[in-house]
């Protein structure tokens, strides 16, 4: 669950704002047709930078071991999608189905979701989320969940949009002694 956790210093903009004065230049997002597929270990340089982008760490380890153990492993219900603009990857999400996790009956999680600053606020994450949301229906599960920081309220306003809520966990945690 660490990725939702992200040190995101992005903040939330008025809507009104935002609808009334949209982008005065193009943006990725702008300028081709949106396509999600699975990710290719082609993609991860693309999905690396996007990471550092928003979190000011490129984890080159992180990212090939994440990938190892999710680029080929949709029949166990993990999930690790891009979304392409004319070939170029401007986002991915990742999630998985966990089975009887902190007690509950099996749902689908989803641990990142990221778009590059230039291809934001063009529906791509929307599209990112309902994608994987689709592999979970099919995974046979009828929940999703999400973890974030509490700091984060633009990743907390992006999951209110699609309809996501409080729910009935509370994350705990305490340091641990050497
Ligand atoms: C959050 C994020 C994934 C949204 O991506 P996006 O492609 O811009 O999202 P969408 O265009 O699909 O936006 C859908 C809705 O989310 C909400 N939203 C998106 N960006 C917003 C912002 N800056 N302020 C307020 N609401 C926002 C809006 O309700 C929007 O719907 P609307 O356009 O009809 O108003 C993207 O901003 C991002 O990558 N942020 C930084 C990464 C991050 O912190 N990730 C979490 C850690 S893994």
């Amino acid at each position: 669950m660490s990725k939702i956790t992200s040190q995101s210093t992005s903040t939330a903009r008025p809507r009104k704002a935002r609808q009334s004065a949209p982008p005065s230049k193009p943006t990725a997002a702008a300028s081709g047709s949106l396509s999600i597929r699975p990710v290719r270990r082609g993609d991860l340089n693309a999905v690396i930078e996007i990471d550092a982008m928003v979190t000011g760490i490129a984890k080159l380890d992180y990212w090939n071991s994440l990938y190892r153990r999710y680029a080929d492993a949709v029949a166990t219900g993990q999930h690790f999608l891009v979304a392409t603009i004319s070939d170029e990857v401007v986002g991915f999400v990742i999630g998985e189905v966990r089975d009887w996790e902190f007690g509950s009956p099996p749902c689908g999680w989803v641990f990142a979701i990221d778009v590059r600053p230039d291809a934001r606020l063009g529906g791509t994450a929307t599209s990112l989320l309902q994608a994987i949301c689709q592999g979970f229906r099919k995974a046979g599960v009828s929940k999703v969940r999400t973890l974030l920081s509490r700091d984060n309220t633009l990743i907390l306003s992006f999951f209110r949009s699609q309809g996501m809520m409080i729910g009935p966990f509370i994350p705990l945690e305490m340091d641990l002694e050497p």
